[in-house]
C-alpha cells in the first residue's frame, strides 16, 4: 500500500518511521511519502493561508498548493487517481470507526490531506472528487490543533490490518470493536497477584466455557462503558446484530453473491437481481434501507434489511454465509427485521423464489403466508404477515 501525506507540519508524521509502521517500509509492504505542503508554494512567504470569505476568525488553507500537490501525485505522472482514496482528516467527517479502517485497508493507495486552521477551502475537495474517492473522516468528537495526529491513528489502524503486516493475525479477530464489542479483560501469569487472583475459569482448561466467560464479559464492559454501541445491536447469544455501515458493502456484496447462487439454481434462473448488483448499488441501497449485519470472529455472516412502503415493513436480502446455515442464525435475522420494524407499519412483506423451499418453510414457520406468486421464471412468492402490537 502507498501512503502519501500531505501536511505543513511533516515533522509531525515522524512516527511513521518508528515502531511496526517502520518496519512494514523496511520490509516494502508501505510505500510512505511525506510531503510538505509549502513545496507547492510560489512566494516569497511560502504562504498556504489565507482569511476565510464571508469574514470570522482563523485562516483557511488556499486551494492552490493542494490543487497543484494532486496534479503531482494523482494527475497522470503519478500514476491517475484509480484506486486511490484521498482522506481528509477534520473534525467534521465522518467518524472514524474499525469498519472504515477495514474499508480502507482494501485501498491500493491513501493520500491523507491534513487540515489546520479552519479547514481546506472546500474547493480542494470538490476538486479531488472528480479525481478520486474523498473520505472526510474525523477520530473524534474533540477538536485537535490539526490533522496530522488523525491521520497517524487512522495509519495505524489500517496498516495493521494489511496482510503480513501483523505477526498473528489471529489476535485482529479477538479484539474490541471487531464483532461490535468491546474486548473481554485479559490476564496473564501469576495466577494470584498481590491478592487478586485470575478468574478460575480462565485456569479450568474448559475452552467452551472460556468462550462464554469472555463473552459474557465483553457484554458486560460494553454495556457499562459503551451503551450506544449495545444499542445500536442487539446481542443475542455468540451473534451480534449490528446495524450495517457504508464500509460493509463490500462484504454484504460478496456475501450477497454466494447467496443467491443458491437461489438461482433452487429455481433454474440466472437473472434473479440479487446476483447482478454491483458494489455501487449495494453501497447506495444501504442509505435506502434499514441494513443490519451479523460478524462471526469479524467475518460478516449473516445480512437483513428492512424499509418501510406505506404502511407494509418491506423486509429483504436475508441471507446467512453457506458454512454457518442450519444453526438459527436466518431464523434471528427475520426477527430481528420484524422487531425493528417502525411503529406505523401494520405488516410486513417479503419475497422468495418460488422454488426456494427452505426459505418457504422458514417463512411459514414464522407466520408468514404466501400472498400471491408473480408472474416471473422464479416467480417470487410474496410473502405477508399482519403485525399484531400488544
Ligand atoms: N483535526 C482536528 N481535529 C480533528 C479530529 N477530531 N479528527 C480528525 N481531524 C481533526
Amino acid at each position: 500500500m502507498r501512503l502519501d501525506y500531505l501536511t505543513i507540519f511533516p515533522d509531525y508524521l515522524a512516527p511513521l518511521q518508528l515502531s511496526l509502521p517502520g518496519k512494514a517500509v523496511a520490509s516494502g509492504l508501505l510505500d510512505v511519502h511525506v510531503h510538505d505542503l509549502r513545496r507547492w508554494t510560489h512566494d516569497r512567504h511560502r504562504t498556504v493561508d489565507d482569511t476565510p470569505y464571508g469574514g470570522g476568525a482563523g485562516m483557511v488553507l488556499k486551494p492552490e498548493p493542494f490543487g497543484e500537490a494532486f496534479d503531482e501525485l494523482l494527475g497522470e505522472a503519478g500514476g491517475g487517481g484509480e484506486g486511490v482514496t484521498v482522506v481528509v482528516t477534520t473534525p467534521s467527517g465522518e467518524p472514524f470507526t474499525q469498519p472504515l479502517a477495514r474499508e480502507l485497508a482494501t485501498r491500493e493507495r491513501l493520500v491523507f490531506a491534513c487540515g489546520r486552521y479552519e479547514g481546506i477551502d472546500q474547493r480542494v475537495l470538490d476538486h479531488a472528487r472528480t479525481i478520486a474517492e474523498v473520505r472526510e473522516i474525523s477520530i473524534g468528537d474533540y477538536v485537535l490543533n490539526g490533522g496530522e495526529v488523525a491521520a497517524l491513528a487512522i495509519t495505524e489502524a489500517v496498516v495493521r490490518l494489511l496482510p503480513g503486516f501483523m505477526g498473528n493475525a489471529a489476535s485482529l479477530v479477538e479484539e474490541s470493536h471487531e464483532g461490535g464489542l468491546l474486548e473481554h479483560p485479559v490476564y496473564t501469569k501469576p495466577a494470584s497477584w498481590r491478592g487478586h487472583a485470575v478468574p478460575p475459569v480462565l485456569l479450568s482448561g474448559d475452552h467452551g466455557a472460556i468462550a462464554r466467560w469472555r463473552h459474557d464479559q465483553a457484554v458486560r464492559r460494553t454495556a457499562e462503558r459503551r451503551p450506544d454501541l449495545l444499542h445500536a445491536s442487539a446481542v443475542t447469544g455468540e451473534w451480534v446484530v449490528e446495524r450495517a455501515v457504508r464500509a460493509d458493502a463490500a462484504e454484504i456484496l460478496t456475501l450477497q453473491l454466494a447467496c443467491w447462487v443458491r437461489e438461482a439454481v433452487a429455481n433454474d434462473d440466472l437473472s434473479i437481481p440479487p446476483l447482478h448488483e454491483d458494489l455501487a448499488t449495494v453501497a447506495e441501497s444501504l442509505a435506502e434501507w434499514d441494513t443490519y449485519v451479523v460478524r462471526v470472529a469479524g467475518r460478516l455472516v449473516g445480512s437483513v434489511r428492512g424499509r418501510l412502503d406505506g404502511d407494509v415493513w418491506d423486509i429483504g436480502r436475508l441471507m446467512v454465509a453457506p458454512d454457518q446455515r442450519g444453526r438459527g442464525l436466518g431464523r434471528l435475522l427475520l426477527e430481528h427485521a420484524q422487531a425493528v420494524a417502525p411503529a406505523g407499519a401494520a405488516s410486513y412483506r417479503l419475497f422468495t423464489g418460488k422454488g426456494s423451499a427452505d426459505n418457504l418453510r422458514m417463512y411459514k414457520k414464522a407466520g408468514f403466508g404466501v400472498r400471491e406468486v408473480l408472474d416471473g421464471p422464479s416467480g417470487p412468492a410474496v410473502l405477508t404477515k399482519r403485525i399484531t402490537r400488544r
